[in-house]
């Protein structure tokens, strides 16, 4: 840990800056080189931009890693979700169970398949979709449950396919937050029944816009394929040695999806996302490294009030790529200073930091308008001001991780000590 003295007093009241210049090798990402470039070109030169040989090895390569049997790439995330949803048989009158707190692309995109979404509690621990929040939601048109591994945190999928077994329900998992992440020595996206993610240029597996559908039951990939990858439906067409359509309802429309919509990926993402993924492990292994360091090094100085958001080490469970991570906050323990005004003051010492996440959906006129019956869900109203977001390092540069725990460190302790107002 470097010297700096986290007791200074804050740049908020005329003290030194704790971070003096933001630092953005710690956060440069994704990693390109000549490999990505050369793989691009390929497809480039070829002219090949529209075809699906590359997608169809990608596509392999990442049901492989994921130990699924069939991946069919999307042009984003929201239109792989979207398929997940489909594949999984929602449709017209039907309800899905969402967590309202999450990006809307986990669950917007059943109102367009005819069904209404129904919000239950997230927890503020893990800020998950709540399994303690489903039961009583479910209805006869209930078909599938949306859940989020949020912000990294992988959710608690073993009580929510316990439930969602028990009524008959589907569980998708949207893995755009924790791609590479664990569930209790289990890689999300491997869990639920169909799992979709975001792989845009933002994400911690970040290959342009685009997105994966994973699944192991063949039904829910030919529905998917019948919907919007009309190219796939042509008799004949192959996925790994088999047919892609094999049932007759969905073979009969060849040719024409049956959604009226074109879910192929161009193919220089497909080239991009081969040799990212090849290099995934690696690299996720160093922003784990450095993420987990920036936090153990929080820890060891704050004991409670600022905590990470991440499972606890042990459980076999972690936060994957850590995408738009979080710390906790708990007012009670900081004086009752609200988290807008604890970001407010890591702002000042060169912290980028801002108080909650995505807004709480059901609070969003579009699903009330839409027909969804809204109820207030006073936890998860709650959680934008019980979290706050946090730098995402990539690389594992100690001494220069330890710059911002340490800006974090002085600003807790001066809360903490009544130094805030
Ligand atoms: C949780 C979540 N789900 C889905 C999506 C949608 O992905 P895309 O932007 O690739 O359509 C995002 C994108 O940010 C997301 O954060």
């Amino acid at each position: 840990m470097p010297a700096l003295d986290t007791r200074e007093k804050l740049a908020a009241f005329g003290g030194p800056k704790a971070i003096a210049r933001h630092d953005p090798d710690l956060f440069d990402w994704p990693i390109v080189t000549a490999e990505d470039e050369q793989a691009v070109l390929e497809v480039l030169r070829r002219k090949a931009m529209s075809g699906t040989d590359v997608t169809q090895q990608f596509e392999r390569e990442i049901a492989a890693f994921h130990g699924r049997k069939f991946a069919l790439a999307h042009p984003n995330g929201t239109s792989a979700l979207h398929m997940a949803m489909h594949g999984c048989g929602v449709g017209p009158g039907d309800e899905i169970i969402s967590p309202s707190f999450t990006f809307w692309a986990t669950c917007t995109q059943a109102l367009s398949l005819g069904a209404k979404i129904v919000f239950a509690e997230s927890r503020p621990d893990t800020l998950n979709l709540d399994p303690a929040d489903i039961e009583h939601r479910i209805t006869k048109r209930t078909k599938a449950i949306t859940v989020v591994h949020y912000c990294g945190y992988p959710a608690d999928m073993d009580p929510l396919l316990e439930i969602a077994n028990r009524h008959g329900l589907k569980v998708i998992e949207d893995v755009s937050h924790a791609h590479g992440g664990h569930y209790k020595g289990r890689l999300v996206g491997s869990i639920g029944h169909a799992a979709g993610m975001s792989m845009m240029a933002g994400k911690a597996l970040a290959i342009g816009e685009a997105g994966m559908l994973l699944t192991d039951d063949r039904q829910v990939f030919e529905r998917a394929v019948a919907f919007g990858h009309y190219e796939r439906t042509r008799p004949g067409t192959k996925y790994c040695d088999e047919p892609c359509l094999t049932d007759p309802d969905l073979m009969k429309y060849a040719g024409i999806p049956m959604g009226g919509v074109k879910y192929r990926l161009q193919q220089l993402a497909s080239a991009m996302g081969r040799v990212q993924l090849k290099h995934y492990p690696a690299r996720l292994a160093a922003l784990q490294a450095a993420m987990n360091r920036f936090w153990d090094l929080v820890e060891a100085e704050i004991p409670d009030g600022v905590t990470a958001h991440r499972p606890p080490q042990g459980s076999g469970s972690d936060c994957g790529g850590w995408y738009f991570p979080r710390g906790l906050y708990d007012p009670s323990k900081m004086r009752g200073v609200p988290a807008s005004r604890f970001c407010e003051l890591l702002n000042k010492e060169g912290f980028h930091a801002a108080a909650g996440a995505n807004e709480p959906l059901h609070l969003h006129p579009l699903f009330k308008d839409a027909g969804c019956k809204i109820e207030p869900l006073p936890v998860t109203e709650s959680l934008p001001g019980r979290c706050f977001g946090v730098p995402w390092f990539k690389h594992d540069h100690p001494e220069r991780i330890a710059v911002y725990a340490n800006a974090l460190i002085k600003v807790a302790r001066a809360v903490r000590a009544g130094e805030a107002s």
